[in-house]
């Protein structure tokens, strides 16, 4: 096999099909089930895009009732999950707390199924399982954030749609409405991005028959890395680290000397830009304005115009994403599982998608090691 015949990192390697997005970066476009995010973004609420991801359309008003109907009864933060957290210790990332509770939740949802090969559950079980896991979440993230402040979980409100829900949960305040729409729009941002690291693993776990929480925990892995998921906590890091818009010619210099990647930059697939950042930008503009914070929005442009000027490498969606949360109120170390919040959308409906239409997922490799050899050569006292 000739080296250029391996793709390292599966760099422009086209796997499979999917149906549930597209992603365009010769027109920097992203479509969910057709529709420009930038649309979905604008006019619904996350539980619709929800919907239109796991079924293909958007849901009719009977339908959107039915689904916040299901969603509000599976809110609750169990008794068995909070003794999972609690057991672990207080500075566990929070990463692993959630892939903790969904493991949890799965080994109980999967409970008393003897033969492997049942555990895989059927496809409305798993659509089941996909909605339970998206109603979940919010509880058992904003409980990690509060747990670490020295607080008790809040009770979900059935009077607040997902978004409202998630920040009350987090806060116990009443969300006022621009930043209740500002997490909403992040929310269907972070939704799906194709077969990016964390909803290939998925995928690739799929593909042995194994269950959608093991997917699913699989999934959280990946996107907890900085090169993918983790970004967005990075960002932060990298605000903290320069301070203010002054600093951030210094700051760079020494960045790049050191070879450093610059968390929030760069992409795999989009060079000339990441689609979904204007949208998040004008976001974090909203936030900006409501909190009064305009030091922000200094640094935040004038490291983008100085990386851009000096590298021409463009922000991606965690680069917007993470000073919002940050103006929001949640803690750097909750960022990434707000992606795991969302994202559990976009895998779940890789899974039901892989489950579908399933061939198990094992590429080749190429082998570099020792030629053949024999025991009878081995000398193990020279
Ligand atoms: C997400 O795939 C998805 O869709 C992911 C995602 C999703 O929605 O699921 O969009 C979410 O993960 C966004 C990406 C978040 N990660 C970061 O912000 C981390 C910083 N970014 C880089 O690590 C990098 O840009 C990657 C990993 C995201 C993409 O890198 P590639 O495509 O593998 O390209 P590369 O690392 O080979 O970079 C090419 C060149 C290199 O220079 P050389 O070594 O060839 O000289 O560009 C440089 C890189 O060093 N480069 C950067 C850089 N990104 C690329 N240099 C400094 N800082 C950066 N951020």
């Amino acid at each position: 096999m000739a080296d250029n015949d391996i793709k390292k990192g599966l760099a422009g390697v086209v796997a499979d099909v999917t149906a549930i997005s597209k992603v365009n970066p010769e027109t920097n476009s992203l479509l969910y089930r057709g529709y420009p995010v930038q649309e979905l973004a604008a006019t619904q609420s996350f539980e619709a895009v929800a919907y239109l991801l796991w079924h293909g359309e958007l849901p009719s008003a009977a339908q959107l009732a039915e689904f916040r109907a299901i969603e509000r009864a599976h809110r609750a933060l169990t008794a068995e999950v909070k003794t999972a957290i609690d057991a672990l210790p207080l500075d566990s990332h929070p990463m692993d707390e959630v892939r903790t509770a969904v493991s949890v939740i799965g080994a109980i949802e999967t409970a008393g199924v003897g033969n492997v090969l049942d555990a895989v559950g059927t496809p409305e079980q798993n659509l089941q399982r996909s909605l339970q896991l998206f109603a979940a979440l919010p509880a058992i993230v904003s409980y990690g954030q509060r747990r670490r402040r020295g607080l008790e979980a809040v009770e979900s409100r059935d009077d607040l749609d997902y978004a409202a829900n998630f920040l009350w949960l987090t806060f116990g305040e009443e969300p006022d409405a621009v930043v209740v729409d500002a997490f909403n729009r992040s929310m269907i941002l972070y939704a799906e991005h194709s077969f990016n690291a964390s909803t290939f693993t998925a995928r690739v776990i799929t593909s042995t028959l194994s269950d959608m929480y093991s997917a699913v925990v699989g999934a959280i892995g990946a996107l907890k890395g900085p090169l993918h998921g983790g970004a967005n906590e990075a960002v932060m890091h990298v605000f903290d680290e320069i301070g203010s818009a002054s600093e951030v010619s210094g700051w760079l210099d020494t960045a790049l000397a050191e070879k450093r990647k610059i968390m929030g930059f760069g992409h795999r697939v989009y060079k000339r830009g990441d689609s979904r950042v204007p949208t998040m930008k004008a976001a974090l503009d909203t936030l900006v304005a409501h909190y009064d914070r305009p030091d922000v929005a200094e640094l935040y442009d004038t490291l983008e115009s100085e990386f851009v000027s000096r590298k021409g490498i463009y922000p991606n969606l965690d680069y917007p994403s993470g000073p919002a949360y940050n103006l929001i109120g949640y803690d750097t170390l909750t960022f990434t599982p707000l992606f795991i919040a969302a994202r559990i959308t976009g895998w779940t409906a890789h899974i039901l998608e892989q489950q579908a239409s399933n061939a198990l997922i094992r590429p080749l490799s190429a082998y570099n090691g020792p030629d053949e050899r024999h025991i009878e050569e081995y000398e193990p006292d020279t």
